[in-house]
């Protein structure tokens, strides 16, 4: 079954967005490693590269089903931020948009009876459960570490062995 225009439209939104997402870890990268923190930074290009492989997944799947990949304009990220704890706060509130919208594209799935498009957006919603639990558990250990600088090198040795990505 070829994909529809209504599909193919809401599909080619979702690049977007992961591309989007790529962009703005970069920025949050670059702000990282000027405050002192190079894990986290490394932690947040490794993050970077994770989105674009997204935006890959959805990209390749378009073009398997005969639709035409249309890649939207990208907004220029934010450069500055409050404190550590605000840029993974920003990061926290991406996540929970990308969850969103992934849902949104599952009822669209749905309605369509595009049943091709499932297995990708069950991929993507189990990616998004992990995703938002990943920063939610980074913000807890900042808020325990309190600024502390002990604790602070901790996280940052911490983030920065983060392995492979997907
Ligand atoms: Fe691809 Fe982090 O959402």
């Amino acid at each position: 079954m070829q994909i529809s225009d209504t599909m193919t439209a809401a599909l080619n939104d979702q690049i977007t967005m992961e591309l989007q997402a790529a962009h703005n870890y970069l920025a949050m990268g670059a702000w990282l490693e000027s405050a002192g923190f190079s894990g986290m930074s490394a932690w947040m290009q490794a993050q970077s590269v994770e989105e674009t492989t997204h935006a890959m997944k959805f990209y390749q799947f378009v073009l398997d089903r005969g639709g035409r990949v249309k890649i939207g304009a990208l907004d220029a990220p934010a450069s500055e931020f409050e404190s550590v704890a605000n840029v993974f706060e920003t990061s926290l509130a991406q996540e929970r948009d990308v969850s969103a919208a992934i849902n949104r594209l599952y009822a669209l799935a749905t309605d369509e009876r595009d049943f091709a498009a499932v297995p990708l957006l069950d991929w993507f919603v189990t990616e998004q459960i992990e995703e938002e639990a990943t920063v939610s558990q980074i913000l807890d250990d900042l808020a325990l570490a309190d600024g502390g600088p002990q604790a602070m090198l901790f996280l940052d040795r911490e983030l920065g062995a983060r392995g492979g990505t997907e």
